[in-house]
């Protein structure tokens, strides 16, 4: 079952440690997210993945890794400082400041239930904002220590093009790839990861001959689709969206958006543009020797001429770009999302369900007459607690997320709904992460069968310690509860494997014949096999692809 709300993948996020709102004990920074334990693990495996096929897997391929802060000269002449804006309005009657282009991702800050326009208010006219964060370099407040910070990583790679080029002799077709942060001080920052002020980018600018760039455009888009696919992505889960012309950004000649279905529909997850010789023409000097095909900005300003020669023609060449651009956190997103799946194993008593569907009732009933919510998050939380409450019992995982909404955790009432609905979740269903084995943050969870059992938890504690010592399988280890809860919880997170250490590991159970070996537990089929010891590591090293 696919992710149905936000709501279930931010509550499993912030209850499991995958990711926390920025600042929390400050009360938040709008449009920051930390990564915890567990997210720093997804997220560091989802960039090495892409680092493995871009930069390891292919031979024309080099890696980068540019500054943040770079010359102001660098935005002037990218052509950002004139176009890298979003329109701006204002609403004149609840004073909220809205992008004009997506009014319906946000909400009017007087009726919580309107989009900005639905109400009685009326919008000043657009004007341009620039997105790029600004910031001063040394102690001393002028002019020249002005600086940004980036908005996107590409032009590190585009101002480095010559010195690559210098130390590595490469020939055309051949590409640099980067990953790193970029800041954007987005206007409405909203849902989650998919749209924050700091996030980071997987980026590629390959550089072709001109001429050739609509071919390797076409091959781009179908490598990335691949490789998204090969992460676990379904098919039906990805669409393309060719750019039209009147939406394409200053530098594009034409560009795919690769979407994914996120809980809020299609939205972008990369962008693949075919970006001409824009960027190196821009950032070059002599422009009038080069025959550049772009319509670029004069400059007075570089030291180089970013041209590349080519010994077929004899001629110095600006070359055409294609730049596959990735978000690595609506990477993590589209994988949580499509990882998420929550099942019913074992039928809900009937006075079970009828204790969570009171308590359910009882909770928002407080929510609906408590004044000091604000609008927005009462409206919310009532129409999400409305939806589960119709479709229960196959909804009751949800009650989780919604007790974790904003707003909702203050209510008084919530904590006696939470101690209805968590046996009863916990007796009835599981959450699970469909995550692909190389992509989970935690590979196996070593688990005693008796925390009080000094030889199996020695054996447990030594397996694990082995199982991890090569550094390719992050191996944990758990005796906090009885071994069917501890199932669930490594269920929850993605673990593919747990490995259980019981008395037949010692010889002591009916079947003598299994003493060294353990239990092998598969997170999807739930399917349980028994391994020798010795041959563990081969075994998982073989399923963890
Ligand atoms: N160098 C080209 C470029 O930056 P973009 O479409 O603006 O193109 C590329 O950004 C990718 O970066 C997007 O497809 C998206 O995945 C990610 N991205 C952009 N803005 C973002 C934001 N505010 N929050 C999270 N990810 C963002």
């Amino acid at each position: 079952m696919p992710a149905i709300t936000m709501d279930q993948i931010v509550s499993l996020c912030k209850r499991r440690g995958f990711i926390f709102p920025g600042s929390d004990i400050y009360g938040g920074l709008q449009g920051t997210y930390d990564y915890g334990p567990l997210g720093v693990e997804l997220k560091n495996n989802l960039k090495a993945a892409w680092w493995r096929a871009n930069v390891y897997e292919r031979d024309d391929m080099e890696g980068l890794d540019a500054a943040i802060l770079m010359n102001r000269l660098v935005w002037k002449y990218s052509g950002h400082e004139e176009t890298f804006v979003d329109p701006l309005v204002d609403c004149m009657v609840c004073k909220g400041r809205f992008r004009a282009d997506r009014l319906k991702d946000a909400r009017c800050l007087l009726h919580a239930n309107k989009r900005p326009g639905e109400c009685e208010g009326t919008f000043t006219e657009p004007r341009p904002f620039n997105m790029m964060f600004q910031t001063q370099i040394g102690p001393v407040a002028d002019s020249d220590s002005f600086a940004y910070l980036r908005p996107e990583t590409a032009q590190g790679i585009f101002v480095n093009f010559a010195n690559v080029l210098a130390t590595t002799s490469r020939k055309l077709p051949f590409g640099i790839a980067q990953i790193g942060k970029a800041f954007r001080n987005e206007i409405n920052p909203r849902n989650f990861i998919f749209r924050v002020r700091e996030f980071e980018q997987m980026e590629i600018e390959y550089f072709v001959k001109p001429g050739e760039e609509d071919a390797w455009h076409q091959r781009w888009l179908d490598d990335r689709l691949a490789w998204w696919r090969s992460l676990g992505l379904h098919s039906d889960n990805l669409q393309v969206y060719n750019t039209p012309a009147d939406e394409l950004a200053h530098y594009s000649k034409a560009t795919f958006d690769l979407m994914y279905r996120f809980p809020i529909g299609f939205e972008e997850l990369e962008g693949i543009a075919s970006r001409t010789d824009y960027d190196l023409g821009s950032h070059s000097k002599d422009q009038e020797r080069m025959q550049i095909m772009a319509r670029v900005n004069p400059n007075a300003d570089s030291t180089e001429r970013l041209t590349y020669f080519d010994q077929e023609s004899g001629q110095h060449i600006v070359p055409f770009v294609i730049e596959p651009s990735a978000g690595v956190d609506r990477g993590v997103l589209a994988l949580l999302t499509e990882a998420y799946d929550e099942q019913q194993i074992k039928e809900l008593k009937p006075e079970r369900q009828q204790a969570v569907t009171d308590a359910l009732d009882a909770f928002l009933k407080s929510v609906d007459r408590n004044d000091k919510l604000p609008a927005e998050q009462r409206d919310e939380v009532l129409a999400y607690g409305a939806a589960i409450r119709r479709d229960l019992p196959a909804s009751l995982p949800q009650v989780q997320a919604l007790i974790d909404m904003p707003g909702a955790r203050g209510i008084e009432l919530s904590k006696k709904l939470r101690g209805q609905a968590d046996p009863a979740i916990d007796e009835s269903f599981r959450t699970v992460l469909h995550l692909k084995p190389s992509l989970a943050p935690i590979k196996v969870a070593v688990l005693p069968l008796k925390r009080n059992q000094d030889e199996i938890v020695a054996i447990a504690r030594q397996i694990r310690k082995d199982l991890q010592a090569d550094g390719t399988m992050r191996t944990i280890y758990d005796d906090t509860g009885a071994i069917g809860r501890l199932y669930r919880r490594q269920d929850e997170i993605g673990t593919p494997f747990c490995v259980t250490v019981d008395f037949d590991t010692l010889g002591q159970g009916k079947d003598v014949t299994l003493k060294d070996t353990v239990t092998v537990r598969d997170r999807d089929s739930m399917q349980q096999e028994r391994v020798p010891i010795g041959e563990l590591q081969a075994y998982l090293k073989a399923k963890i692809v």
